[in-house]
């Protein structure tokens, strides 16, 4: 069955049937909805482990981004976010991305970086040379003593290359960039100890110090990218979603907020998988500005009846290791991707989230982004005012009502709207009082 068929009415579903139909999808299984509903990993144990000084946990919501088939293969997104309205635009726009075009992905490059630093180099030629006499061995050698098990999988390190970069008090410095292949796993420990198992031989060898190692998240040799082609969009709506990407490629200030948006479909991915977000959001800005300027990691452009989409840029990701493994939850929404590899899922986070950058723009470019997320904030605002269950409805009600008439409703007109609730209650005479 196509993904939209499935998907049909799901959000409109009670959850027990959201479940149901994740359960038929294959999506979930039986323990897994039972795990779900007892509400996730309580495990304080287990929290111990993964950072100091535990006290608990803390449970974001975790919803499922329907629609997307990316590659040709259906995909049920699993996403932990506190924001509103995120899900839902990444499922309709995901919609109509099927119905007009697709999605396609690629990986360009392999390796990640680790950065090994001489603060002040005594002689910059002779670590040139000293690197090209003894790359082969060093690499050989770290490769099997510290590299081993990912020497196996087709991995390891794959090239050591030399940068100088402007040093303080007019010296130079000295910058090794180590190539690594992690495969499936993020990679930061194994390279972080390859770069310093090769401190060892660097100062041997050259007699110069080495100040740190550390990997880099500016990745650039390795680029997860992710491109959407639609046909069949009304021409006004493409020359507009073009006209906002240019804005966004040229104007920091846009480009700042249309990459929030973009990211608002990557990081609950990342969250929901254990992955570490962080990394991936120092790494994406980062490369935003790899020309001197912060601008957009998407592009759009409509030509010819065609609407383009493309997002560029590294996503460092791991499947395996670290609590991608441990964390039951992260496990449980792996399986639900059914990814293969690292890159798998890298792949899926870009379309996501250059999927959800076009939600954002089709939103802007026409009915504005407050018509859409304040219809679905509308729940936060009457828990927000201390609305209880008989009053919630009627407020949301009246709310909805205020927002399709004045396009706009904030926390204190859903609190003069619960006041006057509670006034015509007080005053009815048939009312009985609430306590
Ligand atoms: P709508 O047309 O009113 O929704 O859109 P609908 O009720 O007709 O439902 C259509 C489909 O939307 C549903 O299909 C779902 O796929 C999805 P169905 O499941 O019924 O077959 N949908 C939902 N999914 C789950 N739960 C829901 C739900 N409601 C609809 N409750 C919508 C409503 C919010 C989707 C639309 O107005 C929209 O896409 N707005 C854009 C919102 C947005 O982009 N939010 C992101 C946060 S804003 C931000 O931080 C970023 C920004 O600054 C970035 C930038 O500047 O570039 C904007």
């Amino acid at each position: 069955m196509e993904i939209d068929q499935f998907f049909k009415g799901f959000s409109k579903l009670q959850r027990d049937q959201r479940f149901e139909r994740l359960l038929a999808m294959g999506a979930l299984s039986k323990a897994d909805i039972d795990y779900l509903k007892a509400g996730g990993v309580h495990d304080l144990a287990l929290a111990d482990n993964f950072i100091e000084n535990s006290i608990g946990y803390f449970q974001l919501p975790l919803g499922v981004a329907t629609n997307f088939k990316i590659d040709g293969v259906n995909r049920v997104i699993p996403m932990a976010v506190e924001e509103t309205s995120i899900i839902a635009a990444a499922s309709k726009t995901a919609r109509w991305v099927n119905q007009c075009g697709s999605i396609n992905t690629e990986t360009e490059g392999e390796t990640i970086i680790g950065q090994i630093q001489i603060a002040r180099v005594a002689n910059f030629q002779a670590l040139e040379e000293l690197l090209s006499e003894n790359k082969t061995q060093w690499m050989a050698q770290v490769n099997e003593q510290v590299a081993a098990s990912m020497v196996k999988r087709g991995g390891g390190v794959e090239d050591i290359q030399l940068r100088k970069v402007q040093g303080v008090d007019d010296h130079d410095m000295a910058v090794f960039h180590v190539l690594f292949n992690p495969c499936d796993a993020m990679g930061a420990n194994m390279i972080n100890q390859v770069c310093e198992y090769l401190k060892g031989p660097i100062e041997a060898l050259s007699g110069e110090k080495v100040t740190m190692c550390i990997l880099s998240n500016l990745v650039d040799s390795k680029l997860t990218v992710a491109r959407i082609e639609m046909e069949g969009v009304d021409p006004e709506m493409g020359e507009k979603i073009q006209e906002a990407s240019i804005f966004a490629e040229s104007d920091p200030y846009r480009a700042a907020t249309n990459n929030k948006g973009v990211l608002n479909g990557i990081d609950p991915i990342l969250i929901a998988t254990g992955n570490d977000w962080r990394a991936v959001e120092a790494g994406i800005h980062a490369y935003a500005c790899r020309d001197g300027q912060y601008r957009s990691i998407t592009k759009w452009r409509y030509s010819n009846n065609k609407l383009t989409g493309i997002f560029r840029a590294p996503l460092i990701v791991g499947t395996v290791g670290g609590v991608t493994s441990l964390h039951p939850t992260a496990r449980l929404c792996l399986d639900m991707l059914n990814v293969e590899s690292a890159n798998g899922l890298a792949r899926i986070c870009a379309s996501v989230g250059l999927v959800q950058n076009l939600g954002a723009l089709k939103a802007l470019t026409t009915v504005g982004i407050i018509e859409g997320h304040m219809k679905l904030h509308i729940k936060n605002l009457t828990l927000g005012v201390g609305a209880n269950e008989a009053e919630a409805r009627p407020l949301q009600k009246k709310l909805e009502q205020l927002l399709a008439a004045k396009k706009r409703i904030s926390h204190s007109d859903a609190w003069q709207i619960l006041q006057a609730l509670r006034g015509q209650a007080a005053t009815a005479p048939q009312e009985t009082s609430p306590i």
